[in-house]
C-alpha cells in the first residue's frame, strides 16, 4: 500500500526558528492556486493505486478552512481510494483551530490530528515566536477529543535558548495531563539563517546547551513511558497502536507519493522532489508541465544506507540481516559501550545509544 503526503505551503505569521518551506498566507500562492495546482498533479500520477495513509503537513495546512481541505479529501478519495481504515493525519497550529473547523475536518475523513504545542511556558513560546499560548494547544485536545477524534499527537521542542528542565518537565506534565495518544518531542535545531539563528549570532539570547538537551530527552522518555507511551523512534512515543503509520512508511522505506511545493516522492528505487518555490511548482502545473526539480535512482549503497539510518532510530531496530559483514564485525564494539543491543534477528539503540544515534550511525557504517 501507498502513502501519500500533502505539502500546504502556507502560514499565517513565520516563526523565527522554522525554515521549512512556507511562506505568510497572501503574499503569493493563493488557497484557490494551491487546490488548481493539486488537482493538476494528481493527475499527472498513474498508475493510482489505493492510499494507506495520508498526511497534510506545512506549513498550517488548517488554515485553508474546511471548504478547501474537504475538495483536496475527496480529490484523493476520487482519484486514488482510500484504503479501509487508512490513517489520514492534519498537522495543526492551535490558534487555527474551531470547533466548526473540527467538526469539518471529520467529515472530510481526517481520522488524526498533530497539534503543535511546542510548549506550555509562555517564555519558550515567546522566543519560538509561536502565535499561540499554552492553553489554546491543551483547549484543541478537548476540543478535538469532544468532536470524536480518537488518534490525536502533540509536538513538543526542547532545548531552546533560556529553557530550563524544571520548564521542559512542566511541559511534559501539562502535555500529559491533556491524554493525547501519541507525543513527539523534537531537539530545537537552530537553522542557519533564520531569525533565532541571527538573535543567537548577535548574543541577544544564549546558545542552546547540549548537555541540558540530553537531560531533556532522559526526563522526556521517562514521564512518557511511565505514562504508558512507549518510545517507538528517536523522538517519538505513542500508547499501543497509535504509532503514526504515515511516518513508519517513511521510515521503513515504503513507497509514497509527495504533493505540493518541495514535496519529495519515493517510489521503488526512485525519488524525486518538486519544486520549492509555491509560484513555479504552481505555473508548472497550470502549463501542464510537470513539477518535478529533480529525481535520483536509488543505487544498493545509497538504498543500504538510508535503511541503516532510518531503522536504527527505531524501537524495533535494524535487521542483523540487513549488515554487511564488516558492519557486524564492529557491532560488539558497541555493544560492550552501551550503545546496542541484540536480539535474535535484530540491533536496538540502548538509551544511551538514542543519545549518539547520528554517531551510532556513522561509525557502524564505517
Ligand atoms: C514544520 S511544522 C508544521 C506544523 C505546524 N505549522 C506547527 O508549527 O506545528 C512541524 C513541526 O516541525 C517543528 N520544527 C520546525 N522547525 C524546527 C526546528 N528548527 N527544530 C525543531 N523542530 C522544528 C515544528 O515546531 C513543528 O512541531
Ligand atoms: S513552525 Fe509551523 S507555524 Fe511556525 S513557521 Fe514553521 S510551519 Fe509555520
Amino acid at each position: 500500500m501507498v502513502g501519500c503526503y500533502v505539502h500546504v505551503p502556507f502560514c499565517a505569521r513565520r516563526c523565527g526558528y522554522c525554515d521549512f518551506n512556507t511562506a505568510v498566507l497572501g503574499t503569493g500562492l493563493t488557497p484557490d492556486g494551491w487546490l488548481a495546482g493539486l488537482r493538476a498533479e494528481i493527475e499527472l500520477v498513474a498508475p493510482r493505486e489505493r492510499l494507506g495513509t495520508v498526511f497534510f503537513g506545512g506549513g498550517t495546512p488548517t488554515l485553508l478552512g474546511g471548504p478547501i481541505l474537504a475538495d483536496a479529501m475527496d480529490m484523493l478519495r476520487t482519484e486514488f481510494g482510500l484504503a479501509s481504515a487508512s490513517e489520514v493525519t492534519i498537522e495543526a497550529n492551535p490558534e487555527t483551530v474551531t470547533e466548526p473547523l473540527l467538526d469539518s475536518l471529520l467529515a472530510a475523513g481526517f481520522t488524526r490530528l498533530s497539534l503543535g504545542m511546542q510548549s506550555a511556558d509562555p517564555a519558550v513560546l515567546a522566543v519560538l515566536d509561536r502565535a499561540h499560548t499554552p492553553g489554546q494547544a491543551t483547549w484543541c485536545v478537548g476540543a478535538a477529543r469532544r468532536a470524536g477524534f480518537t488518534n490525536i499527537s502533540l509536538d513538543l521542542i526542547y532545548g531552546a535558548p533560556g529553557e530550563t528542565l524544571a520548564s521542559w518537565q512542566h511541559t511534559l506534565e501539562t502535555a500529559l495531563a491533556a491524554a493525547p495518544e501519541h507525543i513527539s518531542c523534537y531537539a530545537l535545531i537552530v537553522e542557519p539563517g533564520t531569525p533565532l539563528a541571527r538573535r543567537i549570532d548577535r548574543g541577544e539570547l544564549p546558545t542552546p546547551d547540549d548537555d541540558l538537551a540530553a537531560d531533556q530527552y532522559l526526563l522526556a522518555d521517562d514521564l512518557l513511558t511511565e505514562a504508558d507511551l512507549d518510545w517507538y523512534e528517536l523522538s517519538n512515543w505513542a500508547t499501543p497502536g497509535h504509532e503514526c503509520r504515515h511516518n513508519l512508511g517513511y521510515w521503513h522505506s515504503a513507497d509514497w507519493h509527495g504533493f505540493g511545493p518541495g514535496a519529495h516522492s519515493h517510489i521503488g528505487s526512485q525519488r524525486w522532489w518538486n519544486h520549492r518555490s509555491p509560484r513555479r511548482w504552481a505555473t508548472a502545473l497550470q502549463r501542464g508541465e510537470s513539477p518535478v526539480a529533480g529525481r535520483e535512482l536509488l543505487d544498493d549503497t545509497m538504498i543500504h544506507e538510508e535503511r541503516l539510518l532510518l531503522e536504527l532510530r527505531l524501537a524495533t531496530g535494524l535487521a542483523l540481516a540487513e549488515l554487511s559483514p564488516a558492519e557486524r564485525e564492529r557491532l560488539p564494539t558497541f555493544i560492550s559501550n552501551a550503545l546496542l543491543v541484540t536480539n535474535t534477528h535484530h540491533a536496538v539503540l540502548t538509551r544511551q545509544g538514542r543519545l549518539l544515534a547520528d554517531k551510532v550511525v556513522r561509525d557502524l557504517l564505517g
